[in-house]
């Protein structure tokens, strides 16, 4: 698939940028909120485009404002670009807990910040905090076939593809396979130079 052209040419090189990840901030609401509840935003056709949009915007809505109403929580965490937040990253365990099975999630709202780099940055971060603060023997990323920005920043992380039901996912009706990228702790081979 070629790179989109629009979004690399306005996009700055990674390397002038400095991508963290950090808790949420009462100051951020704001920002997530507009971006989450917004039902025409970009990222709804890449992130599980195949739910339906209204049930999708109630879910956002709702949680939008589970967010004002809760703490900071070390399982999920915003994606700080030069001091602007553009996203968050969130995991959660498998059932059984203490199994070693956690399941990482990663969403950039703004398509200004896709293509760049920032993913692959942001999510190398959030493997390694995953391994530093979890007992995590296995991580997964769940995608379906047409995200391929997902399922390359996963390939570049070292992510292999686990499972894939073919045809799985309906959406503007055309069929897309559902698909899940593994790492074992033992495969991952740390930071990448920012
Ligand atoms: C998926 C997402 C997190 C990726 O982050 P990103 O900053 O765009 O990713 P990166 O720029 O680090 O890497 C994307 C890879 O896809 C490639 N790519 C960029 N644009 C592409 C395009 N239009 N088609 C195919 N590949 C593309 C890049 O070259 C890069 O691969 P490389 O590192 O081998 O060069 C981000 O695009 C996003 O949040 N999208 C919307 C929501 C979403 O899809 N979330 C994931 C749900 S599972």
């Amino acid at each position: 698939m070629t790179p989109d052209p629009i979004l690399r040419a306005v996009t700055p090189a990674p390397a002038s940028r400095l991508v963290t990840l950090r808790d949420r901030r009462a100051a951020d609401l704001p920002t997530l909120t507009r971006w989450l509840t917004d039902p025409g935003a970009e990222w709804r056709r890449w992130d599980a485009p195949y739910f339906p949009a209204a049930s999708t915007t109630r879910t956002m809505r709702a949680y939008a404002e589970s967010l004002a109403a809760s703490s900071p929580d070390a399982d999920e965490q915003v994606i700080d670009v030069d001091g602007v937040v553009v996203g968050m990253v969130n995991r959660s365990e498998e059932e059984p807990q203490g199994g070693g099975w956690w399941d990482l999630g990663i969403l950039i709202y703004d398509p200004a910040y896709w293509g760049g780099g920032v993913g692959t940055r942001a999510l190398a971060l959030w493997v390694q905090d995953t391994l530093d603060w979890t007992d995590a023997h296995v991580l997964t990323v769940t995608t379906w076939g047409g995200n391929h920005r997902m399922l390359r920043l996963g390939a570049r992380l070292g992510f292999r593809e686990c499972a894939r039901v073919r045809q799985a996912r309906l959406w503007e009706g055309v069929r897309h396979d559902s698909v899940q990228l593994d790492l074992l702790r033992g495969e991952w081979r740390g930071l990448p130079q920012p």
